[in-house]
């Protein structure tokens, strides 16, 4: 049977906690999580700090596993794979501080997950100048460090090189925190046109409002706790302060 929508969630959190717990005392960060994420679309997860928002991205990204529930990638727990594998190949994450390697280029930094799969040199640089040409980048960066370019372009940059990893996943954890308004914006479009035009599934967590006008769907954190959020329910979070750090 043909099928031209995709009925299967390509992500799904079934009822995810997680609870960090050290000798003094134990934090529920994610309580009950249940969610599900499809190809072709960008989802904003919003919520003030400390509401669980990157602890459900690392649960989503398989750097720990849920002390409770299920993340299914593929109808796939990640408690049952090579969760080095899955991290390597399946999802990919972009930080709020870019986290390029400084002392690579930035064509190297976007070869770096194509070696890392076996790719030879050669391949991997042909493959990342297209990439960096898809983010919208001039050639001129290639030859670059990541410190002579501005933040809007690392995080370009940082972009090309999760789509390098072949990730139909892309997480991104407050991607527009160290960027003015204006490039802030640009980036969130361009996640957008990842997901619209090309099909990746884009997950961004922020505390930045500005992404919900944007976002195909829009989930709010708050204590631990994920709901999904109505339109006619956004302008309640004017309640937030968008100066927060985290
Ligand atoms: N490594 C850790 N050890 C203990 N508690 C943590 C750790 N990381 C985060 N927390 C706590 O878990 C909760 C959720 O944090 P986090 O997921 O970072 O929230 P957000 O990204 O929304 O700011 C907070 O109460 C935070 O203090
Ligand atoms: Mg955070």
């Amino acid at each position: 049977m043909e099928q031209n929508t995709p009925t299967e969630p390509i992500l799904k959190l079934d009822k995810v906690s997680f609870q960090y717990s050290n000798h003094y005392q134990s934090v529920e960060a994610v309580r009950e999580a249940s969610a599900e994420f499809f190809e072709g679309k960008m989802y904003a997860i919003i919520g003030k700090s400390g509401s669980g928002k990157s602890t459900l991205l690392s649960l989503i990204a398989g750097l720990a596993l849920p002390t409770d529930g299920q993340v299914l990638y593929r109808g796939v727990p990640t408690d049952a794979v090579d969760l080095d594998k899955y991290r390597r190949e399946n999802v990919a994450v972009v930080y709020q501080s870019f986290n390029l390697f400084p002392l690579m280029t930035c064509l190297e930094n976007v070869c770096f997950p194509m070696e890392l799969l076996g790719k030879s040199p050669k391949n991997a640089a042909v493959t990342a100048r297209e990439y960096i040409a898809h983010v919208n980048l001039p050639d001129s960066v290639h030859k670059r460090f990541p410190n002579m370019i501005s933040g809007g372009e690392k995080q370009r940059v940082a972009i090309a090189r999760a789509l390098a990893s072949g990730a139909k996943v892309i997480l991104a954890d407050e991607p527009t925190g160290n960027l003015d308004i204006a490039n802030g914006e640009k980036i969130v479009q361009l996640l957008r046109d990842l997901a619209h035009e090309d099909n990746y599934t884009v997950i961004v967590v922020t505390h930045d409002l500005g992404i919900t006008t944007v976002a195909d769907e829009v989930m709010q954190m708050s204590d631990g706790y994920l709901k999904p959020l109505l339109l006619d329910e956004l302008p309640v979070l004017d309640a937030f302060t968008v100066s927060e750090q985290d």
